[in-house]
């Protein structure tokens, strides 16, 4: 049975509690209603909730396929999320409750976090990085990633965070395409109990990195000099991150650095995400629309009040980090948890003795997580209290129905609405969701686009399909989408803006997705070449550009395979150069190789070898048929194969393989 169907026999339905309904921000007001009658109208109302240094009087200048929202105003995305909250009550309160995998634990009140990033922001100055300047992040999930990223907002610098288990190579190549100037690490990070020696990563990367003038590293764990992973540093352009702070909090001046007034469409982030070519494609932020869409989905679809704990376990490598992790929350004024590492460390009940020690109210995960939870079993979230839970949200990819279940009945209690969030790093903020308490729930769909979004399905064509399968797109220009990719915007109209011939304001996700009677959406997931492995987007070219950079390999071929934990798993399939042989060895050392090009998310599950691979007559591989090769399906329609004797022998030898 096809995802299509299992998802077409689901019919069971949540609607929202009625004592949710009745204390949620959404009371009492129609906002599907209201932002339906003027979108624009709407999103100026959810920008106008921000403070302006100037406030804006135009919304939306639309020349499709580029935009710009409340173009004439100026802000500044750290004052949103600090200043704003420490003149008021909520000064002393909680901002990050942080936890690290070791048990290290620190809490910054809005009014720490605000003198930190204001000091943090003189280092900036200091070290001459000026408004627009570009700086890489590589690091682990600590408070000084929060620090670092609103002290780079609040002098106007446009940050580019990497994820801390990419590799050195993807380190070097993501600070080249932005010509970064400052490097911001740290001495190592912890997962699984191990040691991620993040600067001597760096150090590898800042070998062939010559834009890069200062490197600024925060010691994780004082007092391990002169263990392995301490690093070495470089003098005159490493420079210890407390040093620094020590430094401008005692230069004799206050403590205050002014917030850069920054116009709405001034860069705040670049964020690389994977496309179907082998290079990263660096997504564009700006400030105003980006707050926007940030402050407005955290607080209505997390429905977010000043009591509430907040979690979202994503990293800050990743664009939920960025949104729902820092701007969207402290934005709004939240209390947010950050914790460092595994779910699974030291045991399996890790994130519920963490929402029982804090008193999380919302949760936030992604569907692979879940899904390891209900394998582990209900053993581990029973250990714990959880009554505090009222709200529960799942992002990243599709969430099988059993697992929405399980979530609801095992940590949600049966009370707590699920929102299952659609959205992309692209599209900044949440597209598709419910209303936690406005929208009827059912398992397994994102439901319906948040207001003043626009979604529809279609065919190749562009027609609309109003029940079924199809391409979905996005109809209307949203404050919070990116604006180009950098350096690359002819990508950029070709990507996203150039699916239905002659419409340039049609926005296509890569996503397909089902359409039920009711309107409601449902995800079934990418149409390219892009792979979502346990929520990680990886594009199939990227692993394959690093198998053919292996000596033994003449040509890769990679595809994903449904997997029980990861939702896709990596297969590739692989032809090697004459005087290499297939071997276990062989193998693991190509595996290995992957995870040492771009890092231990793209190492592959399976490896094929063979002696060729299924290519049509005009020499395209033929992805279609190696899926289901990969997934043990019976072979589709071989006729157009230039030789389809190769398939057959390849699946014969895949089903075979130890
Ligand atoms: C892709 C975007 C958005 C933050 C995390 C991933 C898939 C995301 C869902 C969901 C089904 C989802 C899509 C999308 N995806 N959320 N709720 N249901 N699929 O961001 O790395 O930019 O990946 O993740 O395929 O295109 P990303």
């Amino acid at each position: 049975m096809s995802d299509l169907d299992v998802l077409l026999q689901e019919d069971r339905s949540f609607p929202p509690p009625p004592q949710f309904s009745a204390q949620a921000h959404t009371a009492g007001a129609d906002i599907y209603r209201d932002a339906a009658r003027d979108p624009d109208a709407f999103w100026a109302r959810m920008a106008r909730e921000l403070t302006w240094i100037e406030p804006f009087t135009r919304v939306l200048d639309w020349k499709p396929p580029h935009a710009q929202w409340f173009a004439d105003g100026t802000l500044n995305a750290s004052a949103n999320c600090l200043d704003r909250h420490v003149d008021g009550p909520r000064r002393n309160k909680a901002a990050i409750v942080w936890e690290g995998e070791p048990g290290d634990r620190r809490t910054l009140t809005y009014w720490d976090l605000y003198r930190e990033v204001n000091l943090f922001a003189k280092v900036l100055d200091r070290l001459g990085v000026k408004k627009g300047d570009r700086v890489a992040i590589y690091l682990p999930m600590i408070p000084e990633a929060v620090v670092a990223m609103l002290g780079c907002a609040r002098v106007g610098a446009v940050h580019s965070v990497v994820f801390g288990g990419f590799s050195p190579e993807s380190l070097r190549d993501r600070i080249n395409d932005s010509r970064c100037k400052l490097l911001i690490t740290a001495d190592r990070g912890y997962r699984r109990g191990q040691v991620v020696p993040l600067k001597r990563n760096a150090d590898r990367a800042l070998e062939e990195t010559p834009s890069i003038e200062n490197v600024i590293v925060v010691r994780r764990r004082p007092g391990a000099e002169g263990d392995l992973a301490f690093p070495e540093i470089v003098e005159g352009r490493d420079h210890w991150w407390h040093r620094l702070m020590h430094d401008a909090e005692h230069d004799g001046e206050s403590f205050v650095r002014e917030p850069e007034a920054m116009n709405a469409e001034d860069l705040l982030y670049i964020l690389y995400t994977s496309g179907t070519t082998g290079k990263p494609k660096g997504i564009v932020h700006t400030t105003g629309g980006y707050m926007t869409g940030v402050a407005a989905t955290t607080k209505y679809v997390f429905d977010l009040k000043d009591e509430d704990v907040y979690w979202c376990t994503a990293d800050i490598g990743w664009v939920t980090g960025h949104s729902y992790i820092v701007y969207g929350p402290l934005a709004v004024g939240a209390t947010c948890v950050v914790y460092e590492g595994a779910p699974d460390w030291p045991d399996k009940d890790r994130f519920w003795q963490i929402c029982e020690r804090y008193g999380v109210t919302i949760f936030y995960t992604a569907p692979t997580a879940i899904r390891a939870f209900m394998k582990w079993g209900t053993e581990f979230p029973a250990r714990r209290d959880l009554s505090r839970l009222r709200l529960l949200g799942s992002v990243g990819e599709p969430i099988n129905p059993e697992a929405w279940m399980w979530y609801h009945e095992h940590i949600g209690g049966g009370r707590c609405p699920i929102v299952d969030t659609w959205w992309q790093t692209e599209t900044g903020a949440i597209m598709i969701t419910p209303l936690p308490g406005v929208t009827a729930t059912k398992p397994g769909s994102a439901t319906v686009p948040f207001p003043g979004v626009s979604a529809a399905l279609l065919d190749s064509l562009g027609k609309e399909i109003p029940e079924g399968g199809g391409l979905l797109a996005l109809t209307r220009p949203w404050p919070s989408m990116l604006r180009t990719i950098w350096g690359d915007d002819d990508r950029y109209v070709q990507t996203y803006f150039s699916k239905w011939e002659g419409r340039p304001d049609l926005y296509f996700p890569g996503d397909g997705a089902k359409r039920d009677a009711d309107g409601y959406y449902w995800i079934l997931g990418r149409v390219d070449d892009v792979l979502n492995v346990a929520g990680h987007r990886i594009g199939t070219m990227e692993v394959e550009s690093a198998l053919v950079d292996h000596p033994a390999v003449a040509e890769a071929a990679v595809v994903g395979k449904v997997h029980e934990l990861k939702g896709q798993a990596i297969a590739a399939f692989v032809t090697l150069r004459s005087g290499h042989q297939p071997s276990g060895e062989l193998r693991d050392e190509l595996r290995e190789h992957v995870a040492e090009k771009i890092g231990a998310i793209a190492r592959p599950d399976d490896i094929l070898f063979s002696a060729d691979l299924p290519k049509t007559r005009s020499g395209k591989i033929m992805r279609r048929l190696l899926r289901d090769i990969a997934e043990g399906r019976a072979l589709g329609d071989t006729t157009t194969l230039a030789d389809p004797g190769v398939v057959a022998s390849l699946k014969e030898q895949y089903e075979h393989q130890e």
